[in-house]
């Protein structure tokens, strides 16, 4: 498939999204929420697909939404077609990605990688909430996800004055899982998602779906859901796998056939 605003490559069984639009420091506009929509429907139901990752480039993982496209939008026209909503892809995607962030994740940028199970960042990776210099607010998720994953008062110091931060500050604070050098961010960031892609596709998008029950619902339901979830997955050929390679002392072999097409 040919893609305007993407660079898609399918590596063993991850595949790697890159953000493509240089000339905009890959601002997101319109024509990426939907080709990002169509590379989710196209990789995620085929079984050589454990894993995705999405990056952007060295100097910009996402600058925020497109602000020459979004200056003239109504608040009728944002109503009626419930903008920003198609911007949802890599957080309804069941299969786990990753987000690897160098350079500026600002704005809906920032809130993109947070969409994501969780973010590798660069050394010069920096994050921000700036939409309020604009006259507006975080539309993509900041107000929730952010303040979920650094908690209230560092999410409201960022969103209410717009300032960035970098790499470091945002692994101190939680937002970020580790911090690597610029050079090795795409490495690095595809060693752990083959690792991940590797391990059995049930498990994983269980272990997914459970985690994000964490955010959702009360401690006793969380809990309930996943000792049933446990209780399934001893339903599943990988179970047995898993269990009997490690009284055998042999490696699993979860995916042996399963190639991404
Ligand atoms: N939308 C559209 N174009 C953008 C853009 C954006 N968000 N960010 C950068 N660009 C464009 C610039 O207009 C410029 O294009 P031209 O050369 O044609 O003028 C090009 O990318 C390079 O940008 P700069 O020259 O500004 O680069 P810089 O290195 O001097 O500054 C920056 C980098 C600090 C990131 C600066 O570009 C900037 O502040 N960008 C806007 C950041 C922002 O406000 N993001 C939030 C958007 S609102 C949002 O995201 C809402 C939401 O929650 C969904």
């Amino acid at each position: 498939m040919i893609y305007k605003t993407l660079q898609v490559e399918v590596v063993g069984r991850v595949v790697l999204i890159r953000l493509n639009r240089p000339e905009a420091l890959n601002a997101l506009n319109a024509a990426m929420a939907e080709e990002l929509a169509r590379v989710v429907a196209r990789f995620e139901p085929d079984e050589g697909v454990g894993c995705f990752v999405l990056t952007g480039s060295d100097k910009a993982f996402a600058a925020g939404a497109d602000i020459k496209e979004m200056a003239p939008r109504t608040f009728i026209e944002n109503l009626s077609e419930d903008y920003m909503a198609s911007w949802d892809s890599a957080a309804r995607l069941r299969k786990p990605v990753i987000a690897a962030v160098a350079g500026f994740a600002l704005g809906g940028g920032c809130e993109l990688a947070m969409q994501c199970d969780f973010i590798i960042a660069a050394d010069n990776a920096k994050f921000g909430q700036p939409e309020i210099k604009l006259g507006v607010i975080p539309g993509l998720g900041a107000t929730q996800r952010l303040t979920r994953a650094v908690g209230k008062a560092k999410a409201m110091e960022l969103i209410l004055s717009g300032r960035m931060m970098g790499a470091e500050e945002a692994e101190r604070a939680g937002l970020v899982a580790r911090v690597v050098p610029l050079a090795k961010l795409v490495e690095e960031a595809m060693k752990t998602a083959q690792a991940i892609a590797g391990m059995p596709t049930a498990a994983l998008m269980s272990a997914k779906e459970t985690v994000g029950r964490a955010f959702e619902t009360p401690l006793a339901e969380g809990l309930r859901f996943e000792r049933r979830v446990f209780q399934a997955l001893f339903g599943t050929p990988d179970q047995r796998e898993g269990m009997s390679a490690f009284m055998e002392k042999r490696t699993a072999r979860f995916h042996e056939s399963k190639a991404a097409e």
